[in-house]
């Protein structure tokens, strides 16, 4: 990302709030350690974990598609929130491993949930996504073009793995998270966002085939161009630089400072990132709700998860000051401040 990035002007609160309401998460039961992939690929336990802090992932079988987990995430927020799926208004989904090219995965959702025949879409900013699909969700809210909208996050990046590829095999997994939005009269919701986009780095971590550029065809297939590569050193810098600058906006932008924040929910792609992150935050680790360790890198699901653990763990409580902050493939980032 360029130094001189353009960091969006100042944004006020919104003028209709917008908060969470509930959450909700999927992970599939079959646990990958990093000791079974030491005997798949040339790595070790002690490799992935100081040079990630992963011990561990979650890899959905052939049933639990990013619909499947989605579907029983949202199913889980509705509960607690005591709604029906023909309540919800909005279906947004955030995932880069969609079921289908087309429909959306939002349109799978939605028939695996029952809801009314509402707008339903994806949302592809990788692991930003669910971040960008958070914003959008509150602008709806602030505006009154809907009232109570559900956001997915749902991946299934082991199919897009190479499997013999020891640099991007082991830093990812399977899992999928939800919350509904509403606007909660008493309650500030979201503070601040920052949302941006550097395409001129797209190729440093991309899936270069399987779109239409080049679609899926035997000579492509060989040449393994529908899994994931990544530049992971030049990804690993852009990543802290990114989220640190994102994160300082939404804090100034919502008038806050670090200290005052409850808990920080950053994107989980390597403890490493978000212990610089806590550094330039000049706030402890632990004051960050981390996972990476149990679930390695779930793109765009990961905060949802995190935020459904907090809040069931009772880390996290009405009233908190909490910062959102994640960063992904096109190059994407995103920030939010929320009142929980
Ligand atoms: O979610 C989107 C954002 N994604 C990220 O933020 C990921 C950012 N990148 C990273 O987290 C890190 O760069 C990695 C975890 C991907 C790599 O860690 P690193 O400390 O940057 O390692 P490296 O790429 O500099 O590789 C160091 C060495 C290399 O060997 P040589 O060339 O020094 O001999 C790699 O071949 O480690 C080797 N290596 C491994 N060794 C054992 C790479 N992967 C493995 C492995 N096991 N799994």
């Amino acid at each position: 990302m360029n130094k001189d990035m353009d960091l969006g002007s100042m944004c006020s609160p919104l003028p209709r709030s917008a908060s969470v309401i509930s959450t909700g998460l999927y992970l599939p039961t079959r646990v990958l350690s990093n000791h079974e992939l030491e005997k798949m690929v040339d790595t070790t336990d002690e490799w992935i974990r100081s040079r990630t802090g992963i011990r561990e992932r979650r890899i959905a079988s052939d049933k639990e598609t990013p619909s499947f987990m989605g579907a029983r995430a949202a199913e889980m927020a509705l509960r607690e929130a005591q709604l029906l799926p023909t309540d919800i208004d909005l279906l947004l989904v955030a995932t880069t491993t969609p079921d289908t090219v087309f429909p959306s995965t939002a349109c799978h959702i939605q028939r695996e949930l029952g809801a009314r025949h509402i707008p339903a879409f994806d949302i592809q900013a990788a692991c930003s996504g669910f971040l960008y699909a958070m914003f959008l969700a509150g602008q709806c809210i602030a505006t009154g073009a809907y009232e109570t909208i559900l956001v997915v996050g749902t991946e299934k990046l082991s199919t897009i793995l190479d499997w013999e590829d020891r640099n991007t095999c082991v830093l990812f997994g399977d899992g999928a998270g939800a919350v509904i939005m509403r606007h909660c009269k008493g309650k500030r919701g979201i503070l601040s966002f920052e949302l941006g986009a550097d395409g001129s780095l797209g190729d440093l971590l991309t899936v270069p085939g399987g779109g239409a550029r080049l679609p899926l065809r035997p000579d492509n297939i060989h040449q393994k161009l529908h899994y994931i590569r990544m530049d992971g050193r030049k990804v690993f810098r852009q990543a802290i630089e990114a989220m640190d600058r994102c994160a300082k906006l939404c804090l100034k932008k919502a008038g806050i400072r670090p200290s005052d924040l409850s808990c920080i929910f950053p994107h989980q792609a390597n403890i490493r990132i978000i212990e610089a992150l806590a550094q330039r935050l000049e706030l402890p680790l632990d004051a960050f709700h981390v996972h990476v360790e149990r679930y390695g890198n779930t793109s765009a699901a990961c905060i949802p998860i995190a935020l459904h653990e907090a809040s069931h763990s009772g880390r996290i409580r009405s009233g908190d000051l909490l910062l959102l902050v994640a960063f992904g493939a096109g190059l994407t980032w995103a920030g939010i401040v929320l009142e929980w």
